[in-house]
């Protein structure tokens, strides 16, 4: 793709992918980025909050008509993980399905969203917002353990917005070998992890992501199970 999107900067916003949505509502031309220093109600997957206090937090929305969006997710992952390593020099891990770490911590988290038509509820646009703890030193008491930063004092929330957003308009159109470069990067394959299914937790060994970014477990019975969504708990960090 070789679209040159538009970027709108705030020194607050309550969330980018909040306002993505706003400014797709009102006809904004896609794609489209929205950064901003600081979200006043940042938001995380599964309805949680998102630690939002001085990183980079961007949202890029784009159209859907003409590209592959199931692999979006996982695409996602692959290309900020890159545009770090490229501009910061800092190799990140992925934890199913797109949580970056670096040094046992996680420094990145990615909320992918459809916005669809209200009539005929077909998605007509894809938000990926993405939040970056650069720079970020100071954590809650909650997540002092759990939440980690990269700090790169050379490189600006401006500078890396930018460089992650061309990595990801280039990943839109899915490469052949994006498992591969998912899978290189992941801290999950191989490892002990706890997962829920109705209610019900499980513990397993994550053993490969299949060619829709899925990923597959063997249970302590033997048997398999292919996870597409959810969220999976690494059970010796
Ligand atoms: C997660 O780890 O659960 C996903 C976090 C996604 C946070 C980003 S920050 C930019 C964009 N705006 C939001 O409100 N959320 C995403």
């Amino acid at each position: 793709m070789n679209q040159n999107p538009d970027f709108y900067y705030y020194k607050a916003i309550d969330s980018t992918n909040s306002e993505a949505r706003r400014k797709i509502g009102e006809g904004i031309t896609l794609p489209v980025v929205f950064v901003a220093e600081k979200q006043t109600a940042g938001r995380g997957r599964r309805g949680r909050s998102f630690f939002s206090e001085g990183g980079l937090y961007m949202s890029l929305a784009v159209n859907t008509s003409e590209k592959d969006t199931v692999l979006l997710t996982t695409a996602a992952a692959v290309a900020v993980a890159e545009a770090i390593e490229e501009a910061i020099g800092i190799t990140a891990g992925i934890k199913w399905v797109n949580d970056l770490y670096f040094d046992g911590k996680k420094v990145c988290g990615i909320l992918c969203e459809a916005v669809t038509d209200k009539d005929s509820g077909k998605t007509n646009a894809v938000i990926i917002g993405i939040g970056v703890n650069l720079n970020v030193t100071e954590f809650p008491e909650e997540l002092k353990n759990t939440a980690g930063g990269l700090v790169s004092p050379n490189i600006t929330a401006k500078k890396l917005s930018e460089v992650i957003t061309e990595k990801l308009l280039s990943e839109l159109v899915i490469s052949s070998d994006i498992i591969d470069r998912y899978k290189k990067r992941s801290i999950v394959l191989g490892r002990d992890i706890s997962y829920e299914k109705n209610g019900t937790s499980y513990f397993a060994k994550a053993l490969d992501i299949d060619s829709a970014g899925g990923l597959i477990v063997q249970n302590e019975d033997g048997t398999k199970t292919l996870l597409n969504s959810g969220e999976i708990t690494l059970r010796f960090l």
